[in-house]
């Protein structure tokens, strides 16, 4: 069956939807992204990445296309059309296709915007091996642009990132800067020591993860000390435990950094507790 996405107020058959070779988003990489989990059939954490996706357009001075209400529909929509149970919705706005190429932005009156989403089903959302025995990540520099917190779609680093982590047998990377870690290549990133959690403090220097937001907030419920500031490889490489978050892996352990085991070489308590409490309150919150 094929894929029905949304590409500017049309759901279509993947192959019928098509955007000009004008597009920013394909000239400049001038367009923002998305990605909301689909858990069980619902969106998580909706609201947030509606926020985010407000913010990352005010940052570009790019207008808001669609209300909150209207991109619901939409998500909703496609949920449906395309019976997704497991998985995520992508969703890209780009500064739209002026009809040539010129740096200069386009005038938003003749210029519309490009809006594509797309669903993306994952049937191991919820029993990925990797959750269950953790992920091997290497460091690498960070060498991304300066406004990471803006979801842009020039994701070439961070692809490179995870080829540099393939070809070195491991799953991901850890990307550093002034020597200190900033986050993984599309995921944030975190360490645990004495209990306590560890991870960089929100700034331009990383993307401010809806995940993240959400893992912090329960931890704290849970009574769980947390500390957000920037920590280094080598004191990840000493931690008990490691782990990422993202809305494509929840919440992940780390079991490596550099050929260096972390605590015993094997997921600890922490990392899967808090996947566990994740998965259980996005389950009850999901829209
Ligand atoms: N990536 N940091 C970076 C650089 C990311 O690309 C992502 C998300 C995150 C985690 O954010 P969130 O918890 O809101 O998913 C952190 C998405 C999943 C992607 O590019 O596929």
């Amino acid at each position: 069956m094929s894929r029905i996405v949304y590409l500017n107020g049309e759901y279509l058959p993947e192959g019928e939807a098509k955007i000009s070779i004008f597009d920013r988003g394909f000239l400049m990489a001038d367009g923002v992204y998305e990605v909301t989990s689909v858990l069980d059939g619902k969106l998580v954490d909706f609201d947030g990445h509606v926020v985010r996706l407000a913010r990352s357009l005010g940052e570009l001075d790019m207008g808001n296309p669609l209300s909150k209400e209207e991109l619901l529909v939409i998500h909703r929509e496609l949920l449906m059309r395309n019976d997704l149970v497991n998985g995520g919705i992508y969703l890209q706005i780009t500064r739209g296709a002026p009809g040539d190429r010129d740096f200069v932005f386009p005038d938003p009156e003749t210029t519309p915007q490009t809006v594509v989403l797309f669903t993306q089903s994952n049937p191991d959302l919820l029993n990925n091996p990797k959750a269950e025995n953790g992920i091997k990540v290497i460091s690498i520099a960070d060498e991304r642009w300066g406004r990471r917190d803006i979801k842009t779609v020039q994701l070439l680093y961070p692809s490179m990132g995870k080829m540099m982590a393939k070809a070195a047998g491991c799953d991901d990377a850890w990307l550093v800067e002034d020597g200190a870690v900033t986050e993984g290549t599309s995921n944030n990133a975190y360490i645990v020591k004495g209990g306590k959690i560890i991870t960089r403090n929100l700034s331009n220097d990383i993307l401010h993860g809806i995940t993240r937001a959400a893992v912090l907030r329960f931890a704290r419920e849970a009574q769980m000390e947390v500390e957000e500031r920037a920590f280094t490889i080598e004191e990840a490489q000493a931690a008990d435990e490691a782990f990422i978050t993202s809305a494509t892996m929840f919440v992940t352990p780390v079991v490596e950094i550099d050929g260096a085991a972390i605590g015993s070489g094997k997921p600890g308590n922490v990392a899967p507790r808090l996947r566990e409490i994740y998965i259980e309150e996005s389950r009850k919150s999901a829209i």
